[in-house]
């Protein structure tokens, strides 16, 4: 373990800073004196143990910062989509896309689509998941397509895949529609709209063997699976010997967890592929949980949730933990996998879902229009606006991980300098654990 952990630093192309140099001359006497067994612990501790994270980047808050923000337009980005684009869609209140994320603890980097799309060079990422999971790969296909030109980008369908491709980079960012992971009745991507949802509980390869060899999975899986109980089928859809069994809720979604993890454990390329899991993305379906009126929902809002620590009824921190422990015990096998836990910060955006502005797939009744609040849609998130910041973070953990964060260095190196007088040993191996993972 340590012997391959150094091969990994002297393998590097970093252009080492002098006082980091020093610093690694620290880490290697470090790595003698404290052994294998903290290295270890500190792997799997990834982002406690990266200069951002001294820093828990899901703990903060929102600013409103139309300087900065947002990355991009929505009418100009070629590939946006039309259930997520407000503004074209008659919103007139545009604030929703002027808010940054700011950690209490550090500074996000400023996203540059240039770098990303360098740190992607030659490989293939891909989105698994259900409908906020495109919102999220749309975001971050509008994110980087502005920094490529027209003739070197485009995009197609292939089955359940959407590609897109930055031809020059030969680097694709894929999404994938699998709601529930697992295989089920609903994986047509265009009509999934049953009234009786089944559930293959234990099976995912169809899926799975599409996107196994990518280089960077992210993935979800919550809203489809928020009914008292699922429908589960052992055998196959055709078999005549099926057995179907109505399963509760949490225990359906820990199954299909299971599925989801072991095939992981089986199939993923430790050394090559990173995975990450996106935690639940929050609804504001209820205007009583943040003070209106109990017919109220996130429609005609126009300003965040201030309250620190707001957390609504929809999202379901059962859930979230069994999801967690899933993600943890993955880790303890030595795959490369995080949780990206946006739930807290999303649920403070009751403002920046489509609501009526988006497009409607079914013609509305005359009831509907007489009472917009009926038909707004509170689960998806306009962009440029919220899935935006999950990518930020994405792209922190996709930068910190590469072979040439400069911006890691500089951190280290700004962050050696401010702690010199102090340096202990515990903290030289913290930092140093950042040029382990470069
Ligand atoms: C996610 O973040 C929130 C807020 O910071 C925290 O309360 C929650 O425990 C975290 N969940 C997990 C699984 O880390
Ligand atoms: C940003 O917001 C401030 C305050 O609302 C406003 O005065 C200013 O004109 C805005 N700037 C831009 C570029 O929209
Ligand atoms: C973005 O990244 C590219 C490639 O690393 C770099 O050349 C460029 O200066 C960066 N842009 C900004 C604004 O930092
Ligand atoms: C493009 O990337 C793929 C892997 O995604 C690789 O197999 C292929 O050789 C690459 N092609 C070029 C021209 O680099
Ligand atoms: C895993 O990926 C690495 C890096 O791409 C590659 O060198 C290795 O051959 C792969 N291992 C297997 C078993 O495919
Ligand atoms: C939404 O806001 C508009 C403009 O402020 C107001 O006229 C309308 O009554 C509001 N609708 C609801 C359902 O609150």
């Amino acid at each position: 373990m340590v012997k391959k952990t150094l091969i990994i630093v002297w393998g590097t192309k970093c252009q080492f800073h002098s006082l980091v140099a020093l610093l690694f001359t620290f880490v290697v006497i470090a790595i003698y004196l404290t052994g294998e067994t903290k290295w270890r612990v500190e792997d799997q501790a990834a982002i406690k143990t990266n200069p951002f994270s001294q820093c828990n980047l899901f703990s903060g808050k929102w600013v409103y910062d139309n300087n900065s923000y947002p990355l991009y337009k929505e009418h100009e980005c070629t590939f946006m989509w039309d259930e997520f684009a407000c503004q074209k869609f008659g919103r007139k209140d545009l604030n929703y896309q002027n808010w940054r994320w700011q950690p209490h603890d550090c500074d996000l980097p400023r996203f540059n689509a240039t770098e990303l799309l360098e740190r992607i060079r030659g490989k293939r990422v891909v989105y698994v998941g259900d409908s906020l999971n495109r919102d999220q790969w749309v975001s971050m296909v509008c994110l980087v397509e502005s920094a490529i030109p027209p003739t070197l980008k485009s995009k197609h369908i292939n089955g359940n895949l959407l590609i897109f491709t930055a031809t020059e980079y030969n680097a694709t960012i894929e999404f994938y529609w699998a709601p529930l992971l697992v295989e089920s009745n609903s994986d047509n991507p265009v009509s999934h709209r049953l009234p009786d949802r089944i559930v293959r509980i234990k099976s995912i390869e169809k899926h799975a063997r599409h996107w196994t060899n990518a280089d960077i999975l992210v993935f979800n899986s919550y809203l489809w699976w928020r009914r008292p109980k699922m429908k589960l089928l052992w055998g196959s859809f055709e078999s005549p010997d099926q057995i179907i069994k109505e399963v509760e809720m949490l225990r359906s979604y820990e199954m299909a967890l299971k599925t989801w993890s072991e095939w992981l454990d089986c199939h993923i390329n430790r050394t090559k592929t990173r995975l990450f899991f996106m935690s639940m993305s929050p609804t504001h379906l209820w205007g009583a949980e943040w003070g209106r009126p109990q017919t109220e929902n996130c429609y005609n809002e126009t300003m965040p949730i201030f309250q620190e620590g707001y957390w609504g009824s929809g999202s379901d921190m059962r859930m979230m933990r069994i999801a967690a422990e899933t993600i943890q015990q993955l880790r303890t096998r030595g795959l490369k996998i995080q949780m990206l836990n946006i739930t807290q910060l999303s649920e403070y955006r009751k403002e920046a879902h489509p609501a009526i502005h988006r497009r409607q797939w079914v013609p509305l009744t005359e009831e509907q229009k007489a009472n917009p609040t009926s038909y707004a849609d509170c689960v998806h998130w306009c962009l440029p606006g919220v899935p935006d910041v999950w990518n930020e973070l994405l792209y922190v953990y996709i930068l910190l991980k590469s072979k040439t964060c400069k911006e890691c260095l500089d951190y280290i190196a700004v962050q050696v300098q401010k702690e010199a007088e102090t340096v202990n040993k515990e903290l030289i191996l913290y930092q140093g654990q950042v040029m382990m993972l470069l």
